[in-house]
């Protein structure tokens, strides 16, 4: 080594040497940009009727379709690790063309909203994913008309009615998935109208119809055939993100969501540059996939590559992330991990 150094010109010996704040973990944590807290954390959580136990999803190994017992206990779980919210999705025994266990209030999902308000209170933020696709026949995000396309207008009257539902059975936030367009405006306006102004609407904005929802397709027994691409948006469009955040601030959103993570990670930086308001992202089903079933064939080392994951939100501007990781990372970041 001694002889390598013998040889480097002298007019090459580094005078700015960035590697002097990398020396030690003391050193590199004293001046880490970036830092990732539990109550950045969003735990999406399935809760499927009709099942005495609950269901492994095959493609995200780890997450399950709950029971309302089980979702109960896992969500008290989160809470008590300081995950800062939950988002709660609905997998109906029985689907129909309007996905009418979405609105109504005995439904099983509607209970289990109600019973994690009584039970879990304000511990953490209650947020219920509003959208159709997990509740029709048809697997899409809205209703259709008689030639099989998705109604915008019509959807959006669907949309006001699950919003109420959700709102009366205690929900502080509700997360609209569904790409129609005014379906903040539709939802905010019936929320007010039936007393709840201080429901909040965390706006799905910029969402991409995207290959990594496949192991979703599975997590809510999806029967959707063809695709999304005529409402949710084109992988392959930046700007038209900008224009999706503008119309949902315009209508009322709170806080608005890139989503996608990691493949849109310029579309976060980007909306979180400019938004008035806090951004999150939703790291999906197939960004779980993915990382799980590398760790799984020992191709990579899972828990630094979901952290470095999260971290890459964080940095892009992400003030928090819904990811099926976050009672487990939230327990690390107690324990000091
Ligand atoms: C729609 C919805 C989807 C996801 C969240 N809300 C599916 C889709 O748009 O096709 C995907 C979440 C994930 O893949 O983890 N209700």
């Amino acid at each position: 080594v001694a002889d390598y150094r013998a040889q480097l010109p002298s007019h090459l010996t580094p005078s700015r040497r960035p590697r002097r704040l990398r020396t030690t973990e003391a050193m590199r944590s004293l001046v880490r940009e970036t830092t990732l807290r539990p109550a950045d954390l969003v735990l999406p959580m399935f809760v499927r009727e009709g099942i005495d136990a609950p269901v492994p999803i095959t493609s995200m190994p780890g997450v399950v379709q709950h029971t309302e017992d089980s979702l109960l206990e896992a969500a008290r779980k989160a809470a008590d690790r300081g995950v800062g919210g939950l988002i709660l999705f609905g997998v109906p025994a029985t689907k129909d063309a309007v996905g009418s266990a979405a609105s109504d209030p005995d439904s099983f999902v509607n209970r289990a909203i109600k019973r994690l308000r009584a039970e879990i209170g304000d511990d953490l933020v209650i947020m219920a994913d509003l959208c159709l696709d997990e509740f029709t026949d048809h697997g899409h995000c809205g209703v259709l008309d008689s030639r099989g396309t998705v109604d915008n207008d019509a959807t959006l009257v669907r949309y006001r009615e699950i919003a109420i539902a959700q709102a009366r059975a205690g929900v502080h936030m509700i997360g609209p998935s569904g790409m129609m367009d005014g379906q903040i405006a539709a939802i905010r306006d019936a929320l007010d109208a039936e007393g709840f102004e201080d429901v909040s609407i965390f706006a799905y904005s910029a969402k991409y119809a995207s290959a990594f929802y496949g192991p979703f397709r599975e997590a809510v027994d999806s029967s959707l055939e063809g695709d999304r691409r005529t409402y949710q948006q084109d992988p392959a469009n930046g700007r038209e993100a900008r224009q999706e955040v503008e119309l949902d601030l315009d209508e009322g959103a709170d806080l608005v969501m890139v989503k996608p993570g990691m493949p849109y990670l310029d579309v976060l930086r980007d909306v979180a540059e400019s938004s008035p308001v806090p951004v999150g992202t939703y790291q999906i089903s197939g960004e779980y996939a993915m990382i799980e079933a590398a760790a799984a064939n020992g191709w990579i080392d899972r828990d630094r590559a979901i952290m470095e994951s999260l971290l890459g939100f964080k940095r892009a501007g992400a003030s928090m992330i819904l990811t099926y990781w976050s009672s487990e990372v939230a327990g690390w970041i107690q324990d000091g991990l």
